[in-house]
């Protein structure tokens, strides 16, 4: 178990179209411990706009995926707390992935952000992606020689983005823990690695009671199905 000062600070990197169970599966298990533990959360964006959930919709305008959707208004929005320039200390970051990964110059801003916080930022703790959330975090250049997984469906996709190379990907993990860094496979991996993390936080009695609470069928760390689905392995 890990020496946690409360209240203990999470944010979360949000932009259009990332994927709503790699932000509400997670935030699923942390609002159960939230009851017991002190803890504070921010959404972060570039600006204060209403996110959009697995579809791209900014200002207002349908674009990307959502543009030739065969229903263009089947939308969900989420309210950031802070901006990128206004964003409080954090020991925790998470970063979710989803189809807006993939737009290279709109998540430029959280890219950056990124860098930044982990560029020796004293407060920072624990650095937390899901799926193509991975794929945002390599580009910061920030976790060259490190070990990480991401989606196996985008496993290739996310190989080929800037820094990637540098990165020692793990091909068949549910989720990969290389000291503070935490990333998982895809879009449902993020909530067992997030119960996994909360099991290293404050012990298995805790991860335990809050799986049971939510009635999740968990993978463990190495049972990974997806990457011989996937083909790489
Ligand atoms: C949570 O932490 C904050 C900041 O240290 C503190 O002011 C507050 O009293 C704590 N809340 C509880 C319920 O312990
Ligand atoms: C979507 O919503 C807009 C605004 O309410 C409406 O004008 C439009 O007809 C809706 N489109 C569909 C396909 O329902
Ligand atoms: C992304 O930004 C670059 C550089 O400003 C520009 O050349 C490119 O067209 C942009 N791509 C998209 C998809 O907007
Ligand atoms: C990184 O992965 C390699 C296998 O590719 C393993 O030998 C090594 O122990 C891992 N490092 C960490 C810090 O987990
Ligand atoms: C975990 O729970 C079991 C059964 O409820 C109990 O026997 C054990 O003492 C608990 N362990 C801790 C570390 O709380
Ligand atoms: C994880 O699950 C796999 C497949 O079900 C199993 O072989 C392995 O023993 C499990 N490992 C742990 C640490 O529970």
């Amino acid at each position: 178990m890990v020496n946690i000062t409360a209240p203990l600070r999470i944010g979360y990197v949000l932009f259009p179209a990332f994927t709503a169970i790699d932000v509400f599966g997670p935030l699923n298990v942390l609002n159960l411990v939230s009851i017991t533990h002190n803890m504070t959360l921010s959404l972060l964006s570039t600006d204060l706009e209403p996110v959009s959930v697995d579809r791209t919709v900014i200002n207002g305008a349908p674009t990307g995926m959502l543009a030739s959707s065969a229903s263009p208004n089947f939308t969900q929005f989420v309210l950031p707390t802070h901006t990128f320039a206004s964003a409080p200390a954090l020991d925790v970051i998470f970063v979710p992935g989803g189809a807006g990964s993939r737009n290279t110059n709109a998540t430029q801003p959280h890219v950056d952000w990124l860098a930044r916080r982990m560029d020796g930022d004293p407060d920072l703790r624990y650095v937390m992606t899901v799926c193509t959330g991975t794929a945002l975090l390599a580009r910061t250049g920030k976790i060259a020689g490190r070990n990480a997984t991401t989606n196996k469906a985008a496993f290739n996709w996310v190989k080929s983005v800037e820094h990637a190379q540098d990165v020692n990907w793990i091909a068949k993990a549910r989720w990969v823990v290389d000291g503070n860094l935490w990333t998982s496979s895809g879009v449902s991996a993020g909530t067992d690695m997030t119960l996994g993390w909360i099991e290293h936080l404050y012990g298995r009695n805790e991860s335990e009671s809050i799986r049971v609470m939510m009635e999740w069928n968990a993978l463990n760390q190495t049972d990974d199905p997806f990457a011989e689905y996937y083909g790489l392995v």
